[in-house]
């Protein structure tokens, strides 16, 4: 259970949304971060930009096996970080200085993250990106391991998840909608293997944190999202 201390502000706090991918995590935390005036951080879109960068220097073939020496030594000198440019001013990825939000995002490098996202060298310089952005409180963070080993001490811990059936369906229409011309199957198969490589990596493994809230949104409407974690807040913080 949560001990509460009354004199906390929510603006210090520390909200992490763990949970299983295509389960809506980013949408729900950007809302939250808007409504309560806290700072949205997209922890994927940073181990994305690792693997943009181990992509363009071919440090990942194909088959995604990794040249993990040069990569290391890479990954030492570079440079990512959110910068508020978007369409309604919410943060985007830029690394070594190029703005990358729309490279990060294809099916190239969503096929290669869950392998990158594994290596203990690169979980390291995203944690040591994210203390710094934590240091202040008063984020939003969603991503896999962050009630459990990036922010142990956060104050409010919500685990996301919903069947794989239903994540598959709101994937394939999500592809549709952008006019491509997906196999169910194969969505709900991807939407399988990244939740087995999430949850089986040695490093920091996707774990729902003792102390973490389950939302399970299969049947949910983000109207009933909001609803229920501003019940929650309410509770704790007024
Ligand atoms: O949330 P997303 O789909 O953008 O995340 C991309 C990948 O990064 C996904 O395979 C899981 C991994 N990830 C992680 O291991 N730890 C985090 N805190 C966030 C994402």
């Amino acid at each position: 259970m949560f001990v509460f201390n009354m004199k906390m502000k929510k603006e210090r706090i520390i909200i992490a949304i763990d949970g299983h991918s295509s389960t809506g995590k980013s949408s729900f935390a950007k809302l939250i971060a808007s409504k309560y005036g806290l700072i949205y951080v997209d922890t994927g879109a940073l181990y994305r930009g690792v693997s943009l960068f181990a992509a363009r220097n071919s440090f990942i073939d194909r088959n995604n096996v990794i040249d993990t020496a040069p990569l290391e030594k890479g990954v030492a000198n570079l440079n990512l970080q959110f910068k508020p440019s978007g369409p309604s001013g919410e943060s985007e990825l830029y690394m070594d200085g190029e703005l990358v939000e729309r490279e990060i995002r294809t099916l190239e490098i969503s096929s290669k993250v869950s392998f990158i996202a594994a290596l203990p060298f690169v979980r390291k310089f995203v944690d040591s990106i994210l203390e710094k952005y934590g240091a202040e409180r008063g984020v939003v963070m969603d991503g896999r391991d962050i009630g459990t080993v990036v922010f142990p001490d956060a104050e409010l811990k919500i685990f996301m998840t919903a069947s794989a059936e239903v994540r598959a369906t709101r994937r394939y229409r999500e592809m549709t909608a952008r006019g491509e011309n997906p196999d169910y199957n194969e969505v709900l198969k991807n939407v399988r293997e990244r939740d087995f490589i999430d949850e089986n990596r040695e490093t920091a493994p996707l774990r729902r944190a003792k102390d973490a809230i389950l939302l399970d949104n299969s049947d949910m409407t983000i109207q009933d999202q909001l609803d229920w974690i501003e019940k929650i807040i309410k509770e704790r913080w007024n």
